[in-house]
């Protein structure tokens, strides 16, 4: 395979349905999605990818029912408490994109000390997005640019980079949206302008290792043009 993934992106859709399909409460497919999201990233290293952003809560996620909401920040912490030992011996560095402002006080004290337990690990990085939006999180950092006095004319896409949330991450060169829609849902938007997107049918719990090698394969396949023409690609080589 030639291209290499340096970042991978996901969208862990299809715990609902895959639930309601053995007559189970939503919480129980996310609660299944949560040990898929274990084992993925363990082969994530495995295929020497160095970052993995998993979409796990959305600025819209807040609209769903009350039970189902306060299922998943249960099941986030409890993911914390029972996982972050494991993945910190295996040397998982974490980090957490999103607003996390909005959550309760107990869960970003966790996240937080997650976030500072971890920071020296080096086998791969596994970034959570939490609150996450991507247009939130663009107003975000033209915020923080005017906190830090960027005047607007000075304004580049690296500025811009640098204020994100993913300033420490190379853009995703594969997203994965698992469970069958074509869609973004307003994942980050800014920095999968020339990422290769992969749809898959398979229901985020059932996603596993093969449908993972069967995505990196699809991905070894495409030409990244970065807006360049064929030619001038094949010209480089
Ligand atoms: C979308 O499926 C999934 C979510 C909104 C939450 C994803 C959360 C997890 C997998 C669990 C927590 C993750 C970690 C890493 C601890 P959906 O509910 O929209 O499914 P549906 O489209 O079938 O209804």
């Amino acid at each position: 395979m030639q291209n290499k993934i340096h970042h991978l992106a996901i969208i862990m859709d299809g715990n609902g349905r895959w639930a309601k399909a053995r007559g189970l409460p939503r919480i129980k497919g996310h609660e299944a999605g949560s040990k898929t999201a274990k084992n993925i990233v363990k082969h994530a290293r495995q295929l020497d990818i160095s970052y993995i952003t998993l979409y796990a809560f959305s600025s819209e996620n807040w609209n769903r029912p009350e039970k189902e909401v306060q299922g998943l920040f249960h099941l986030l912490e409890s993911f914390i408490d029972t996982q972050v030992g494991q993945l910190h011996e295996n040397k998982v560095r974490i980090h957490i994109i999103g607003d996390t402002q909005r959550l309760s006080s107990r869960l970003q004290t966790k996240i937080e000390k997650t976030v500072e337990m971890t920071r020296d690990n080096n086998n791969i990085d596994l970034c959570l997005a939490l609150n996450y939006g991507g247009r939130d999180e663009i107003i975000r950092a033209i915020k923080r640019m005017n906190q830090d006095g960027i005047p607007v004319d000075k304004l580049s896409e690296e500025t811009l980079n640098q204020h994100l949330d993913t300033s420490f991450m190379p853009d995703p060169d594969l997203l994965i949206r698992t469970g069958g829609e074509k869609r973004i849902s307003n994942y980050l938007l800014w920095q999968i302008a020339y990422t290769e997107i992969y749809f898959s049918d398979i229901l985020w719990p059932d996603f596993d290792a093969k449908a993972l090698d069967q995505a990196v394969e699809w991905f070894g396949t495409r030409e990244r043009r970065f807006g360049l023409t064929s030619e001038q690609i094949h010209k480089k080589d």
